[in-house]
């Protein structure tokens, strides 16, 4: 059976993966959160779906470095990891994190500091093994700094950055690393963005092209695709253009 981690399983995204790869065939799957209660009830829904698979639920602080090397401990103790998916995060008011530097640094530490905390951890063990696939959910607003959401974008750009450092690491090696960028999707996370009538990708598609993605090795999954090539042009305006634009 593989051996799935999903640090952040209560994620809407990392939920849907976890329903793809449960439902596909029998996993074992790890499930890691902050809120036993919400842990709990997916486990119910994954194990209602997939009655074979086995599941384990873990429940730990996410922002000390103390609470993270604990939970990686207890999860690579007894199993060879197959998928490590790391998937929490947070979108601050970017207008708040102004007036707050606080938020700012509440911003980073979960958007940014714990991920990449997380993914070193779970790589020293995957070094160990030998194999394995570290997934790492960054985001579109990572590609290019904006001033609507630049406290989180920077946060996800630094996550991109450090994936980059740890891909060319494990280069040539059966440790392979993806940085996955999804864009604006249908979750709890971008619920005023929906109300404000905001365009947003169904998550059951995003989780799709997610795990289709790490199935396939891709260094780096933009999910809804054509999220690729918007990027690639908001990557390249010119700044006169930029700086234009309201967005
Ligand atoms: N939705 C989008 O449009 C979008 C776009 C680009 C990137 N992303 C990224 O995709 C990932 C999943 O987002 P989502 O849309 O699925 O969001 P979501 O459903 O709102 O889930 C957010 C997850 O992060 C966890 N979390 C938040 N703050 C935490 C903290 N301080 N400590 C521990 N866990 C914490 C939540 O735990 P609880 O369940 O306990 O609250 C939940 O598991 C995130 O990394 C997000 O930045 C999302």
């Amino acid at each position: 059976m593989k051996n799935i981690v999903i640090i952040g399983a209560t994620s809407c995204i990392a939920t849907h993966c976890a329903r793809l790869w449960a439902q596909s065939e029998s996993v074992s799957l790890t499930l890691v959160g902050r809120n036993s209660g919400k842990l709990q009830r997916l486990e119910q829904d994954l194990q209602v779906r997939s009655p074979e698979s086995s599941i384990t639920l873990l429940q730990g602080d996410f922002l000390s470095s103390g609470g993270v090397n604990e939970i990686v401990k207890s999860i690579a103790k007894d199993q060879v990891i197959d998928i490590v998916l790391i998937a929490h995060g947070s979108l601050p008011d970017q207008r708040t994190c102004e007036q707050d530097v606080e938020q700012v640094n509440d911003a980073l530490q979960v958007n940014a500091v714990s991920p990449v905390l997380f993914a070193e951890a779970f790589a020293a063990r995957l070094q160990e093994q030998g194999k394995g696939m570290l997934a790492v959910i960054g985001s579109v607003a990572g590609d290019r700094g904006r001033k609507s959401n630049y406290c989180y974008g920077a946060a996800k750009g630094l996550v991109e950055r450090y994936v980059q450092g740890l891909q060319h690491r494990f280069a040539n090696t059966a440790v392979k690393v993806t940085l996955i960028k999804p864009g604006p999707t249908d979750t709890p996370m971008t619920a005023s963005a929906k109300a404000k009538g905001g365009r947003l990708a169904p998550v059951e598609q995003v989780a799709k092209e997610i795990v289709t993605g790490i199935d396939k090795n891709k260094p780096v999954i933009y999910a809804p695709k054509i999220w690729r090539a918007i990027m690639m042009v908001i990557r390249h305006l010119p700044r006169f253009v930029f700086d234009k634009m309201d967005v």
